[in-house]
């Protein structure tokens, strides 16, 4: 896999986090280890990084790009909704720093057995975890026409949900639908645009692809587990920075911080979301809808 991923507000992260020589960071997905290097890379031989990724393939390119450090590293496939229980196997009771970078990296999306991407055709799957058994081609081909709309507007917020589900069902009376650019065929043909010519700078599939991998992953689920977890894992003053790539996950995000505040738990960091400024754009489109929210312990 594409072992370069440029880690989002990197320069935020490293002013608004500093961490002692011996701390204990949870990277919860590791990814390319772009961040956690940023981490890590102030931790003597007294501190601990454990990065979790559900992509099995991701944790042995983080395996690689964390090779030369001094920490020492715990490198676990789990889900981040798994946190708790990887944190008491590995004998770590509490966090200095628990982050999130949320989403996919780009060589994921590159990836063909992973099935994400309508820039390539390729096998519809969407699962970013093979221990998962539902495929991104097991629900379009079976959930009923209102059950796809309701996922598509749910998870993706595409307000031609009811148009994209009745244009899925109908193939469905032809043919099976098996590959991401047949899927992405027939979107396209649901908006009455020719898949080859496209003029506007969003695809038409992108809503309903982010719909489906979230359903195939339950990542709205796993976030809110995840962070329910957090505060009985961070030690006091211990911060949980979030990185957020959509309003479905950054709503959540923000309210868990919130009501947590409430509670008397964390003090929040951020106002307002960090976001990325022109030139971090410019170099890293994906910096563009990035949103890092920082909460900390009390
Ligand atoms: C945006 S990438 C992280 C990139 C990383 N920060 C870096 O700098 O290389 C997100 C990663 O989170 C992983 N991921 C997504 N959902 C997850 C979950 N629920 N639990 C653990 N890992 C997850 C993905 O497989 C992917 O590798």
């Amino acid at each position: 896999m594409q072992a370069e991923h440029k880690p989002v507000l990197a320069q935020s992260i490293r002013e608004m986090i500093q961490l002692k020589s011996d701390a204990v960071v949870v990277d919860a997905t590791v990814g390319f280890a772009g961040h956690s290097r940023i981490f890590a890379e102030t931790l003597d031989a007294n501190g601990t990084l454990i990065g979790l990724d559900v992509d099995q393939k991701c944790l042995e390119t983080a395996k690689e790009n964390l090779k030369d450090l001094q920490c020492r590293v715990l490198l676990v496939h789990a889900n981040f909704s798994e946190i708790a229980e990887v944190m008491q196997q590995n004998g770590i009771e509490a966090a200095d720093l628990i982050f999130a970078d949320l989403g996919i990296c780009s060589g994921q999306l590159a990836d063909m057995d992973r099935g994400l991407s309508f820039g390539q055709d390729m096998k519809l799957d969407m699962r970013l975890d093979d221990r998962l058994e539902v495929t991104a081609a097991d629900i379009v081909n079976n959930r009923d026409e209102k059950g796809l709309a309701d996922l598509i507007y749910e998870f993706g917020e595409e307000r031609a949900s009811r148009k994209i589900a009745r244009s899925i069902v109908d193939y469905r009376h032809k043919a099976k639908i098996k590959t991401t650019g047949q899927l992405a065929d027939i979107i396209c043909k649901a908006f009455g645009c020719d898949p080859n010519s496209r003029r506007s700078k969003l695809h038409p599939a992108t809503k309903t692809f982010q719909a489906l991998r979230i359903a195939v992953n339950d990542e709205l689920g796993n976030l809110e587990i995840f962070l329910n977890s957090i505060p009985s894992l961070l030690k006091k003053h211990g911060r949980a920075a979030i990185i957020s790539f959509h309003s479905l996950e950054d709503r959540i995000v923000k309210n868990n911080f919130r009501s947590n505040k409430a509670a008397g738990v964390y003090d929040i960091i951020t106002k307002k979301p960090i976001i990325a400024d022109r030139t971090e754009v410019l170099e890293n489109p994906r910096s563009r809808s990035a949103k890092l929210r920082i909460a900390e312990k009390i």
